[in-house]
C-alpha cells in the first residue's frame, strides 16, 4: 500500500479503520456481524483500510493474560482465515504500534472529563453501583473504563480515518472522537480528520442457544472455528452448539411460525433469496426440528468450511501470525510516528535546538 496519505491533511479519500478488542473465541455473531461484511466491504472497494486488535482495550475489562493472549492469537487467524489480505489491509495490533497511547494521552487533555461522564459503558456501571446499598458509585471501575473513549479517539485520529464501522453501541463512541478532535484542531491547529461511524442496519445481530443475543457474556455462542485444542474437530464442535439451540416443543409434521424461531433467523445470514423461500415453505409444511438444524449446520458449514484448514494451520504456526502482525505493525508505525510528530509539535513538544 502506498504511503502517500500526508496525514496532517483531511484524508484525501475513504479511509475506513475498525478494532476488534480481544476478549474471546471468534464465534458466528461475530463472524455474521463483523468479519464477513468488514472483509467484503474492502472487497468491493478501492478504500485503504485498517483493521486492528485492541488490546489495550480489552486489558479493561478482562485480566485474564491467558485470555487476552489465546484470543488475540484466534481473532488474527479467524480474520486472515476468513479472506482477510494483509497486503491490502493494513492489520496490526494496537499495542505493537506505540504511538498511539501517547496520542492518547495528548488527547485526554483536548477532552472534558464531563463528556466521560456521559459515556453510556461508564454510566452503565454507576448505575448498577447506585442500585445497591452502600456502595461506592465508582466501585470497581478503573481509570481505563472512564478513559477508554479517548484511547478509541486515539486509534482512530491517529490514521485519520473517516469512516468507522461500528456497532450501535459505539456510535457514542465515534461522536467523542469528533468532539476531541475538533477541540484540537481549534486550539492548535487542523490535524485531524473529523470521522464518522458506519452503522450497517442490514447486517443481523444473531440469537444464541438460549433464545438471547448470542453474546460471549451469556455464554450462549456458536463457535466458527470451535474452541483452541479441542478433543473434537471444530466441525463437530460447530454441530453439536447447532443441535442445542432451544426450540419449541413442536413435533415433526406440525406447521412452524419461520418468524418466531431462532433456527431461522440465522438461517436468513447464510442463505440466499430463493433459499430462503425454500426453508420458509419447509416450515409450513412441518419439518421437524431435528431436520431444520441439520440444514443449518449444513448451510453454514458450506460457508465457513474453505476457511478451516487455513484457521488450523495459522493457529499451529503462530510464528507465520505473529510476522503478519509485525508487518502491519510496520505499515501503521509509518503514518502514527509521522501523525504524533505533528501532534506534539502542534502543542509545543519539539526538540529545542537541532543538534548534530
Ligand atoms: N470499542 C470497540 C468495541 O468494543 C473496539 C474498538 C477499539 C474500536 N478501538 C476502536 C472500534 C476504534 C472502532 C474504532 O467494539
Amino acid at each position: 500500500m502506498s504511503d502517500n496519505h500526508s496525514s496532517g491533511q483531511a484524508a484525501p479519500h475513504k479511509r475506513i479503520l475498525t478494532g476488534i478488542k480481544p476478549t474471546g473465541i471468534p464465534h458466528l455473531g461475530n463472524y455474521v456481524g463483523a468479519i464477513r461484511p468488514a472483509i467484503q466491504s474492502i472487497q468491493n472497494s478501492d478504500s485503504d483500510a485498517f483493521f486492528f486488535l485492541a488490546d489495550y482495550h480489552s486489558i479493561i475489562g478482562c485480566h485474564d493474560p491467558a485470555i487476552i493472549h489465546e484470543s488475540t492469537k484466534a481473532i488474527a487467524a479467524t480474520w486472515l482465515a476468513c479472506g482477510l489480505d494483509p497486503e491490502r489491509v493494513t492489520f496490526y495490533r494496537q499495542s505493537d504500534v506505540p504511538e498511539i497511547l501517547e496520542l492518547s494521552w495528548i488527547l485526554s487533555s483536548s477532552c472534558a472529563k464531563g463528556l466521560m461522564n456521559r459515556a453510556h459503558a461508564y454510566k452503565a456501571a454507576v448505575d448498577a453501583n447506585m442500585e445497591k446499598e452502600d456502595v461506592d458509585p465508582d466501585q470497581g471501575i478503573n481509570m481505563g473504563l472512564f478513559g477508554y473513549p479517548v484511547l478509541m479517539a486515539a486509534d482512530i485520529l491517529m490514521f485519520n480515518a473517516t469512516h468507522v464501522p461500528v456497532g450501535r453501541d459505539q456510535i457514542q463512541h465515534i461522536e467523542m472522537a469528533r468532539d476531541m478532535a475538533g477541540t484540537f484542531n481549534h486550539r492548535y491547529k487542523t490535524l485531524f480528520t473529523l470521522p464518522s461511524a458506519v452503522v450497517d442496519n442490514d447486517i443481523p445481530l444473531l440469537t444464541g442457544l438460549d433464545g438471547r443475543k448470542m453474546s460471549k457474556s451469556y455464554s450462549n455462542t456458536i463457535p466458527l472455528f470451535g474452541e483452541p485444542n479441542p478433543q473434537v474437530s471444530s466441525e463437530k464442535q460447530m454441530h453439536k452448539a447447532i443441535m442445542k439451540i432451544v426450540t419449541n416443543s413442536q413435533l415433526p409434521d406440525e406447521p412452524k411460525d419461520p418468524d418466531d424461531s431462532a433456527l431461522f433467523e440465522i438461517y436468513k445470514a447464510f442463505a440466499t433469496p430463493k433459499e430462503i423461500a425454500d426453508m420458509r415453505a419447509q416450515y409450513a409444511a412441518g419439518i421437524g426440528w431435528g431436520d431444520a438444524k441439520q440444514a443449518l449446520f449444513d448451510k453454514i458449514n458450506d460457508e465457513v468450511a474453505p476457511f478451516r484448514a487455513r484457521y488450523e494451520e495459522l493457529m499451529a504456526n503462530p510464528k507465520e501470525l505473529e510476522e503478519i502482525l509485525q508487518m502491519g505493525a510496520e505499515k501503521a508505525r509509518r503514518h502514527s510516528r509521522k501523525q504524533l510528530d505533528k501532534a506534539r509539535r502542534a502543542i509545543g513538544i519539539r526538540p529545542l535546538a537541532k543538534l548534530k
